[in-house]
């Protein structure tokens, strides 16, 4: 089954940010391990990155339409993007959030996430692992 994992801005700068806080894979490599995570359990990822919110939102749209499910790291748009979740309402397969740090454990405006009320579940702060828990998370979902 295909999925899609879309991930927000500056994450396709992994090698660039700080490597304590969001761990020692770069963005090809996040990658390569989610494909790999997603095949060991069935799924075809279709794994994108965008630093445009408009962008995001047109494969929400696309993923709406065609009933995908979504594992979504939405980035700093997290935070405060209301035209995100709108677009995360309308998807009709199930989407998880994943973070690769722990927002709660972090600076106070990071506590907020505008996604979390329109998902069916939050995973953060287990860095890669945090996608496959997603994963694994998804394959229970969807039996
Ligand atoms: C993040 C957490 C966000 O607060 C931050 O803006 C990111 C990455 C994470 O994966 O830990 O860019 O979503």
């Amino acid at each position: 089954m295909k999925i899609l994992v879309l991930n927000g801005p500056n994450l396709g700068r992994l090698d660039l940010r700080d490597s304590t806080i969001y761990g020692d894979l770069d963005f090809p490599a996040l990658t390569t391990f989610i494909e790999k995570s997603a095949a060991d359990l069935g799924f075809e990822a279709d794994v994108r990155q965008s630093d445009s919110e408009t962008e995001l939102i047109t494969w929400l749209h696309e993923a709406a339409d065609a009933k995908l499910p979504v594992i979504f790291n939405p980035a700093a748009f997290t935070h405060y993007s209301y035209a995100i979740r709108d677009a995360v309402a309308m998807l009709k397969a199930p989407a998880i959030e994943v973070h690769l740090s722990n927002p709660l454990a972090r600076e106070e405006f990071r506590h907020t996430s505008v996604i979390s009320g329109v998902v069916h579940g939050t995973i953060g702060g287990f860095g890669p692992d945090s996608y496959r828990l997603a994963l694994i998370a998804l394959k229970a979902l969807l039996g």
